[in-house]
């Protein structure tokens, strides 16, 4: 049988899970999968394609005849291992931000560029969540009416953080009720009944490094280093799914009904706009699904130039490994990858 020698870094994580579901759920070409995790998972069994798999220790020799690593461990990981896979000649798709900003490694939205999936070196980097499903919608109306400036507002859930926050979560909603206090461990404060404007750390400039990611990660993905884009990214006690209300300045008006007109044909979109009956994208019902959900468009009373919008995604799926398996699937439909090298 055909198919890619599959090494899955990180996975015993949310991210490394779903890695791994998407890889089944899509029928993705797949000759062996290799799961691996950290020390402290070594021996764990799991399950993939109804066959038990044995979870290893990530050692520089695991990806000794692998085709396809897909990394999604922490950037400090994937810094220390994605050159040593590359070198071993897998191809690393690698979630992490630690190359996304580096200059010989493209960025990949699917819908987006995947042209630049071409000048990879070995490495190509999975953009940041929030990035992931702004550009999937804005992109389309960007090609039609060029985007000048961005004012987005994400609320974040805790699932972009990985399992230690999902568990802080369930226990801090459940002690909130219970009336007692809560301790928080993985956050700054408690994220139970509350909104938290830090993810990741303070820069100079006064933003967040997640903030600042959405900047320069939208500007390199669409080609556009003249984007001004001002972000504020804020957790929110939701298990998973990323909500964004984005206000967009466009170089021409643009109505909302040629916006819906362009979204409604636009990869990986689905429109849910409709006022009248309170149909408009929720991080509930996403959670699961594809598409990159996008409503509640109306012109930005601001700016004659000016539409806003409401756009919503599941934070694992579209905003991580499901991205991550789409460029697999691009570069494998295109034959920039073949099984053994
Ligand atoms: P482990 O489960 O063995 O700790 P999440 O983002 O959901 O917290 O998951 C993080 C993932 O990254 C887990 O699979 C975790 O494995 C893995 N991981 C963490 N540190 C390392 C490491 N040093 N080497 C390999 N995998 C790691």
């Amino acid at each position: 049988m055909k198919g890619y020698k599959v090494a899955i870094v990180g996975a015993t994580g949310l991210v490394g899970q779903e890695f791994i579901k998407i890889l089944e759920e899509r029928s993705f070409p797949m000759l062996s999968i290799c799961p691996l995790a950290s020390d402290r998972s070594a021996g764990k069994k799991l399950f993939i394609n109804h066959r038990e798999v044995e979870v290893k220790e990530t050692v520089s020799e695991s990806f000794e005849g692998i085709d396809i690593a897909l990394f999604s461990a922490g950037a400090e990981t994937s810094r220390h291992f994605s050159p040593i896979a590359a070198q071993a000649g897998a191809t690393v798709i690698d979630n992490s931000s630690a190359f996304r900003g580096h200059s010989d490694v493209p960025l990949i939205v699917p819908e987006v560029n995947p042209e630049d999936i071409k000048w990879h070196k070995g490495i190509i980097a999975n953009p940041n969540c929030s990035t992931i499903q702004m550009v999937v919608a804005l992109y389309p109306l960007h090609k039609v009416n060029l985007i000048k400036r961005i004012v987005v507002g994400t609320y974040q859930a805790v699932s972009g953080t990985g399992s230690a926050a999902i568990g802080e979560l369930t226990t801090q909603a459940k002690q909130v009720l219970e009336g007692q206090s809560t301790i928080p461990h993985v956050y700054p404060h408690q994220i139970a009944f509350n909104v938290l404007p830090e993810i990741d750390v303070f820069l100079d400039n006064g933003y967040t490094k997640e903030e600042w990611k959405l900047v320069e990660e939208t500007r390199k993905i669409m080609h556009a280093d003249d984007i001004a884009i001002s972000a504020t990214c804020v957790r929110v006690p939701v298990f998973t799914g990323h909500s964004e209300a984005i206000h967009i300045e466009f170089s021409r008006p643009m109505s909302p009904d040629e916006a819906r007109r362009i979204l409604a044909q636009a990869p990986g979109v689905k429109l849910l706009d409709d006022p009248t009956i309170s149909l408009y994208p929720q991080p509930w019902s996403a959670a699961g699904c594809d598409e990159v959900f996008v409503g509640r468009i109306r012109r930005d009373a601001s700016h004659s130039n000016g539409l806003t919008m409401w756009v919503v995604s599941d934070n694992l799926r579209k905003g991580a490994a499901l991205n991550a398996v789409q460029i697999a699937e691009e570069m494998t439909k295109r034959g920039w990858i073949h099984p053994g090298g």
